[in-house]
């Protein structure tokens, strides 16, 4: 694979890309010995030996953060209003959210430079699992479990996916994470998991909503394999390794 020399060395954690776009016009850089002499330039990091003032650069490769994500914070890189994710992670290495959740959604977020599997885990066509812990304004009935799992009209071009609803009652394990107002509700039937495999918009509480309930707390729990640890304080990020891509392909 090849890549730009400024994006080789922004990633390889040199500097920004105008910082290593600077070092590449003070003719610092050279490629196989050989004085680099445009940012744009591919190179292919398996093979191309990279140096800056003689010393030759390693690859850092991809990085991909579990965070913790706690309400009140939005999934982008910028944002004028909001504080974003991207502030509870190390900056600087190219970094972006793996989809989005709400504003008001807590949970597993994946943040990462690595866009070849963020491509895989977000592609409808993956099927991807994605179980989410919801509070309902009014208990779940039963009658939305086989409704769920033939697929909702939420108002798009087609139904939902087949979705994967547990009630959780006074029977259930304690599904954890359950914030202290929402204690209460445990046992009601009003709180719910939810496994789905698209990522439309709002669509949890689309789904919710096409049956009459609202959901009043949200929080992913898991992302394909990956679970949120108990141990992982909302605002925490953890680095993680993916398994193989493969794995996230739903076997037909
Ligand atoms: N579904 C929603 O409604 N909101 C989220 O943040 C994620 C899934």
């Amino acid at each position: 694979m090849q890549i730009r020399l400024d994006k080789f060395l922004a990633d390889a954690g040199v500097g920004t890309r105008s910082e290593v776009k600077n070092l590449i016009k003070r003719k610092t850089v050279t490629i196989n010995g050989i004085c680099a002499a445009k940012p744009e330039i591919k190179i292919t990091p398996d093979a191309d030996e990279v140096a800056v003032n003689g010393t030759t650069v390693a690859a850092r490769g991809f990085v991909t953060y579990m965070l913790h994500k706690p309400a009140g914070y939005v999934c982008a890189v910028k944002d004028d209003r909001f504080p974003t994710v991207m502030e509870l992670v190390p900056q600087n290495r190219d970094l972006f959210p793996v989809g989005r959740l709400d504003k008001d959604t807590e949970g597993l977020l994946l943040i990462t430079n690595d866009g070849g599997m963020a491509h895989r885990m977000l592609s409808p066509r993956s099927h991807v699992d994605k179980t989410y812990l919801a509070v309902l304004d009014r208990p779940a009935e039963k009658t939305y479990i086989p409704l769920f799992s033939a697929g909702v009209d939420i108002g798009d071009d087609t139904p939902t996916l087949p979705a994967r609803l547990v009630i959780c009652d006074d029977e259930s394990p304690e599904p954890g994470y359950l914030p202290e107002e929402y204690h209460a509700y445990s046992g009601l039937g009003c709180v719910v998991l939810l496994t789905i495999q698209e990522g439309r918009y709002h669509q949890v509480k689309r789904m919710f909503h096409a049956v009459g309930n609202e959901v009043l707390y949200l929080k992913r729990l898991s992302f394909g394999t990956l679970v949120l640890p108990l141990s992982l304080k909302k605002g925490e990020a953890i680095c993680v390794e993916l398994p193989k891509p493969e794995i996230f392909l739903k076997q037909t």
